[in-house]
């Protein structure tokens, strides 16, 4: 087959717009707001390390893309906020500039590496620029919550009776029956107005600002509202936003308690026989949802210890030992005797075996500051 003259140009002119196209993506690419950060951090970072291994490592590295898999809470989370968010749990960081700030103790126990950071944030987790990740773009309605608004974010855990440390919600619940709201409004287990629209799913419906002003200001939205215009002081109106603005009917504790009643399933499974390979030793891993109680690299949960580098830890009979009966060991462990075969035993032994090193960066570098 002969290619016509114009063909041939036609692929060299193509060729050109490739090349031209590509090497703009790897420019736009390569100058990121991400990596301007974390290359910031990493010269930081640098400067007070003092250990000449450790330096070397950190001067050897480059800048990359960190995140968490969150997957114990609603549907799986991925949140690269760590990227930029470097110094998080680095305490030599308490007065660094942000993005780099260590973050600020919070009630509760919320390891970071359990729960992420858009379980309390919102925000879009993926997003890799100041704009997209705190949910600016036009495209994203959950914009990042901070200061008091974060309590928001404490309600998709914390819902109804509100806890102590959620004021706001608190407040804002109270109000909703002192000022009379629930005369018209209907809130599903809370109350059944009528006159006035259902509020129970009305903070997934709109945004703070068109709560604030539906409150402050019946009128903006609806020329005609019936909506009476009420006297409330600023600090009045927060709170009311922050309560509405949490009704969205998720609930993220919904995913913990069905791993739990899966686990139950799980104990009462009948074991078969496996090949003895690191392949069904995950998957015995995988199936009995040992993720939910430990951590591997980043992802999973604290309950237990965390695994990345137990193959450093014990040999293969302590292992199987362990599996056949904790408590035999570890007086008084609250790991569940799962039933095995002796195949998934080996098997199982043979992956737990196979982890030795930690590829979450980060936890590195800071395991290190902390030490010191
Ligand atoms: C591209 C880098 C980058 C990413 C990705 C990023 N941030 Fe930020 N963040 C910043 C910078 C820079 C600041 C300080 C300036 C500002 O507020 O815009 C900041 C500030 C903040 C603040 C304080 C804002 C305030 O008003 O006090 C919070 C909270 C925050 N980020 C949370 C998050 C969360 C949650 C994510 C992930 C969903 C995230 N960030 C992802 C760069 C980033
Ligand atoms: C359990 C809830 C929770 C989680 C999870 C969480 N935060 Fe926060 N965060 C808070 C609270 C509460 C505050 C204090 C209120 C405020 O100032 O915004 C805060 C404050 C901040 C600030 C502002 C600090 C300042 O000095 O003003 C930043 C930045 C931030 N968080 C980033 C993150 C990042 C990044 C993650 C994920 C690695 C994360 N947070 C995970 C609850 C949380
Ligand atoms: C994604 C779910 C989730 C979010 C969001 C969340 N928490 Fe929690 N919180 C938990 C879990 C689970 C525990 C129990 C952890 C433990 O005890 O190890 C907990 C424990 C607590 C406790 C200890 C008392 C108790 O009832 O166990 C307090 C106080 C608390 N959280 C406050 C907050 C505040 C304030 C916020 C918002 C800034 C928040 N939480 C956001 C899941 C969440
Ligand atoms: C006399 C009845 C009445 C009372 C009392 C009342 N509302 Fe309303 N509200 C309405 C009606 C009717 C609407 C429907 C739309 C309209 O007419 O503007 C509305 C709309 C709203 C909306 C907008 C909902 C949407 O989806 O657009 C919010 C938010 C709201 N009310 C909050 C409150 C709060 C908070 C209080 C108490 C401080 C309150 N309302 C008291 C009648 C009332
Ligand atoms: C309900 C939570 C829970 C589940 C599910 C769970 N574990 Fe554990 N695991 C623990 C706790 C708590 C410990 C610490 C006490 C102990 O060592 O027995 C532990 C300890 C361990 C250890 C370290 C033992 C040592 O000290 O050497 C290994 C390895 C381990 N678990 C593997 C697994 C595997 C594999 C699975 C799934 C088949 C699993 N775990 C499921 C809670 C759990």
């Amino acid at each position: 087959m002969r290619i016509g003259f114009s063909m041939k140009l036609a692929f060299v002119i193509g060729g050109i717009f490739l090349l031209l196209g590509n090497g703009f993506i790897l420019y736009k690419n390569y100058n990121t707001e991400w990596r301007y950060y974390q290359k910031k951090y990493l010269a930081m970072a640098i400067e007070m390390t003092e250990e000449p291994q450790m330096k070397n490592v950190l001067m050897n590295r480059s800048p990359r893309i960190e995140q968490l898999v969150v997957t114990g809470f609603g549907k799986e989370r991925v949140d690269r906020c760590v990227t930029c968010h470097t110094g998080i749990d680095d305490e030599r960081l308490v007065n660094a500039p942000q993005p780099f700030r260590t973050h600020p103790k919070i009630y509760g126990n919320h390891p970071y590496r359990t729960f992420g950071c858009t379980t309390c944030h919102a925000g879009n987790g993926r997003g890799l620029s100041v704009e997209d990740a705190h949910g600016k773009g036009k495209y994203w309605n959950e914009p990042l919550l901070v200061g008091d608004y974060i309590e928001i974010g404490c309600a998709k855990c914390h819902s109804n009776p509100y806890l102590p440390e959620t004021p706001y919600l608190r407040k804002g619940a109270e109000l909703f029956h002192a000022k009379a709201c629930y005369g018209c409004h209907k809130i599903e287990g809370v109350s059944d107005g009528k006159l006035g629209t259902d509020l129970t799913k009305v903070g997934a419906k709109w945004p703070i600002e068109y709560l604030h002003e539906s409150i402050v200001d019946p009128k903006a939205n609806n020329f005609e509202s019936l909506m009476p215009k009420m006297e409330l002081t600023d600090d009045e109106v927060k709170a009311l936003v922050i309560y509405l603005k949490s009704l969205t009917s998720e609930n993220l504790m919904v995913g913990p308690v069905t791993q739990y009643q899966n686990l139950k399933q799980w104990k009462e499974k009948k074991p078969v026989e496996v090949p003895i390979t690191l392949e069904s030793g995950k998957k015995v891993f995988e199936d009995r949802a040992c993720n939910a109680c430990h951590t591997i690299n980043g992802v999973g949960g604290k309950i237990g210890p965390d695994l990345s580098v137990y193959g450093l830890q014990r040999t293969k009979e302590w292992m199987i030992q362990h599996h056949i009966n904790p408590r035999s060991l570890v007086a008084g462990s609250i790991m569940p005797d799962f039933k095995y075969s002796q195949s998934e035993l080996e098997a199982l032994a043979l992956y737990l075996s196979s982890l030795k090193k930690l590829t979450v960066d980060n936890a590195v570098v800071h395991k290190f500051g902390k030490e010191k």
